[in-house]
């Protein structure tokens, strides 16, 4: 595969699936495709904009005239669907945006590669979609062991390392039946199903991967680990919803970057793979993590910033518990989370500490003008 097209690229994952692809396949044609919502940011790939096999188109991806055109025009065989809506919070909000583009968004790229490749004498050969999406179409897990099992019984599923104490027996395997709960959930699923249906149905070459909660570098500042770093370090409160017992699998983004390639270029056709770091951490034990490390950072005495903790009106419809398995894309093909969740965290603080420009310009709105300086015209 040579042209290939990531959708939401200039997002979180994105940009990191971006920097991974242009850096390690320069005989690839990589285009980032991204409508530059308030979560898109070039800044996020300043390192890898001047490459050559690099190219940014600004579309939304419910535009199917242009995306039609755009795979005509750059011969494209591969798609790595990442562009969504992503925050839970804001679809509880405003869920309509969320089935415009993460349902009709993902339909209109589907249909457009399905009429641009038919049209090929080769039509589906060495073609791929591969879509990307999230644990949280499976529901919630039941908090079987609120206090935590210790290890062994957390590590039994792994197949790397320790994993952090786990809150009850049950995992999300690729067999789970989907029950989304929130207007985000319902939206990522409604895409994962037409995605699967263009295969049952038109034999498209695709991919569905379900990931859990990633973390690191360049995360947007309304999720809960760069959030509550920026808040730690300007001594803001920090709103732990609900008694913070909800409990979430924390994987590095690299890591979540490395799968996507391994799956992208050797996973089976037709197949899911579930994503995830087996390292299960309650909301409250995470952020006081985070407290400790950022004020160790910053030269703070560790935990003086404990008192910053405030307790706020939970999340409607907050699922309790994910846990990922993912020894089917471990057994497979491979792939095994690379850090420790300690290590991990440490290298994430740090970065968004020694980053703080890069913060301060989306707190205060600049990063917007980002594009308009770099691309407008070119
Ligand atoms: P993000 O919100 O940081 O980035 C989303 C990107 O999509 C942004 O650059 C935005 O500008 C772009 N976008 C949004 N609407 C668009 C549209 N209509 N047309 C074109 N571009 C559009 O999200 P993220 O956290 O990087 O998540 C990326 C993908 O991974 C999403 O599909 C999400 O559901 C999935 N996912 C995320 C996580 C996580 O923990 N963040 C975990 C599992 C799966
Ligand atoms: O599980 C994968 C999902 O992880 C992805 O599909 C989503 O795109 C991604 O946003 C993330 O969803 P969450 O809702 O789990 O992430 P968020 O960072 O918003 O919240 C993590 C947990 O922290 C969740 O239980 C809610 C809680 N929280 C969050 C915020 C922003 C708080 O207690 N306070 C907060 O201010």
């Amino acid at each position: 595969m040579k042209n290939i097209v990531i959708t939401g690229g200039a997002g979180f994952i994105g940009s990191h699936v971006v920097r991974l692809f242009v850096n390690k396949y320069p005989e690839y044609k990589i285009i980032c495709l991204d409508k530059l919502t308030y979560a898109g940011n070039l800044e996020n790939l300043k390192d890898v904009e001047k490459a050559p096999n690099y190219k940014f188109v600004r579309m939304d991806i419910c535009d199917f005239e242009a995306f039609y055109k755009l795979m005509q025009d750059e011969q494209i065989d591969g798609i790595i669907h990442l562009a969504a809506e992503s925050h839970v919070d804001r679809s509880i909000k405003d869920p309509f945006t969320f089935a415009r583009t993460n349902v009709m968004g993902t339909l209109s790229l589907l249909q457009a590669a399905k009429l641009y490749w038919e049209s090929l004498p080769e039509k589906y050969e060495g073609k791929r979609f591969y879509h990307i999406s999230t644990d949280e179409v499976y529901g919630a897990l039941e908090m079987t062991h609120p206090e935590g099992i210790p290890a062994p019984f957390s590590t039994v599923a792994s197949a790397s390392g320790e994993a952090h104490a786990a809150y009850g027996e049950e995992f999300f395997v690729e067999t789970t039946k989907y029950m989304p709960h929130s207007p985000y959930s319902a939206s990522k699923a409604s895409s994962d199903h037409f995605v699967r249906a263009y295969h049952d149905t038109y034999g498209m070459p695709t991919i569905v991967t379900n990931c859990s909660n990633n973390y690191g570098p360049y995360q947007f500042p309304e999720k809960l680990i760069p959030l509550f770093i920026n808040n730690i370090r300007h001594r803001k409160p920090l709103p732990v919803y609900g008694k913070g017992e909800n409990v979430r699998d924390w994987l590095f983004v690299e890591d979540h970057a490395r799968a996507i390639d391994v799956i992208f270029h050797r996973g089976t056709i037709a197949e899911t793979y579930n994503i995830g770091g087996f390292n299960e951490w309650k909301n409250i034990d995470i952020i006081k993590v985070v407290i400790k490390t950022v004020d160790r950072l910053l030269g703070r005495k560790e935990g003086e910033d404990m008192n910053l903790i405030t307790y706020v009106t939970d999340r409607l419809g907050h699922d309790a518990r994910y846990a990922i398995d993912s020894r089917k894309l471990q057994r497979e093909l491979g792939w095994e989370p690379s850090l420790q969740f300690e290590e991990g965290i440490e290298k994430t603080v740090r970065w968004y500490l020694d980053n703080q420009e890069w913060m301060d310009r989306i707190t205060s709105g600049e990063y917007e003008k980002y594009y308009e300086d770099m691309y407008k015209g070119r």
